[in-house]
């Protein structure tokens, strides 16, 4: 049996700024986590979830070795990830074989309800390095994340692929995402995707590694309320498809800014990090106000609003509208803001996720 995980993820700053190619985020890779167990099967494929796909997935192979879907299944990530492997794998000239992927899910609360930790990221690349030993196609960590980010292009083409990068990568990173629309259409010329890991459309994006910011803590609530990304993604972009905020290029250039100078404060060990993830909060609330976009719910203001009373610097996570708020407080042991943001959270109905940054790999 092959068994590969990989971890959920948290934006700190950069939302919806990194869906236009070429922008940029900070993320960190987060201790929960997606885990695929991959087993060879006899005579058909099989895809069993809790979490993704509630139709199972099933396939066969004709006598040319093309896969025949026997289940009716929705178009889902993992049906993505395998997709674009088995491409890949064919591309090399190797036979296909048959596997049932059994996956298991931490990203999700009891009753199934998504965290919004990036469960579609995490479940995308565990399949990929799963397919990846499997078949022996001995894959770079950037291979694996490029052909992440151009399975996904298929079932989310707005995706910038932070999560992607976090979940590949680990630890904190800075990503810049490509030119996904040249990709999906360069996709669509050349077929094969190995050819696309060196597509033009790659330059400028790309993952570099952040420190660990030693003398700071991560602290994460739940609304208890699940959000869609691409929902809200949408609703912010204008006819032009840029995110409709006015002026765009103002809005843009304070995103970079937030990113550029958390990126500055995590190597000088996070002195000053928490004034830019206040900044980072700020220019989400004016992309909201000029977009008309609900990203700070009611449970996301007094989530953040709590920890900012206490000393945190807070913001939400993501696409807002829901899911999770972060924050970062100075390490002051027990007793410290920490412990009184947690009690706070929970008097109001937020639900801590207790999680740490999963280390770089
Ligand atoms: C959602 O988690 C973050 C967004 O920037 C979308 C994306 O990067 O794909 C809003």
């Amino acid at each position: 049996m092959i068994e590969k995980r990989a971890p959920g993820k948290l934006y700190i700053a950069g939302e919806y700024a990194v869906v236009e190619p070429g922008g940029s985020a900070v993320l960190v890779a987060v201790d929960r986590y997606i885990t695929v167990r991959l087993t060879e099967g006899a005579d058909r494929g099989r895809v069993r979830s809790s979490a993704y796909g509630r139709t199972p997935l099933e396939w066969v192979r004709d006598d040319a070795g093309d896969r025949i879907i026997l289940e009716h299944h929705p178009t889902d990530y993992v049906f993505a990830a395998i997709t674009a492997t088995e491409q890949l794998r064919s591309s090399r000239g190797l036979a296909p074989r048959y596997y049932d992927l059994d996956i298991s899910s931490e990203l999700d609360d009891v009753s199934g309800q998504k965290y919004g930790l990036g469960s579609s990221g995490a479940v995308t690349v565990a399949v990929i390095a799963a397919l990846d030993e499997f078949y022996r196609l001995g894959l770079t960590a950037t291979e694996r994340f490029k052909l992440a980010l151009l399975a996904t292009i298929d079932v989310s083409p707005d995706s910038s692929g932070g999560d992607l990068a976090a979940s590949t990568f680990g630890g904190w990173i800075r990503y810049s995402s490509p030119d996904r629309g040249a990709l999906r259409t360069h996709r669509a010329a050349v077929g094969t995707v190995e050819t696309l890991f060196a597509d033009r459309a790659w330059a400028g994006s790309g993952v570099s590694r952040l420190p660990h910011p030693n003398h700071l803590d991560l602290l994460v609530g739940w609304t208890g309320s699940p959000a869609s990304t691409e929902r809200l993604v949408e609703q912010v972009r204008d006819a032009e498809g840029r995110p409709a905020v006015i002026p765009y290029d103002s809005f843009a250039g304070d995103s970079r800014a937030c990113v550029d100078d958390l990126a500055a404060a995590f190597a000088r060990g996070g002195e000053g990090a928490l004034d830019v993830v206040h900044r980072a909060r700020r220019v989400l609330q004016r992309l909201s106000a000029s977009s008309g976009v609900l990203i700070e719910t009611a449970r996301l203001r007094a989530l953040c609003d709590i920890a900012e009373r206490h000393g945190g610097a807070a913001k939400p996570s993501g696409a807002g509208g829901g899911d999770c708020g972060v924050v970062l407080t100075r390490t002051e042991g027990p007793a410290g803001p920490a412990d009184r943001i947690i009690r706070e959270w929970r008097e109001n109905g937020i639900l801590p996720l207790s999680l740490a940054p999963h280390p770089a790999t």
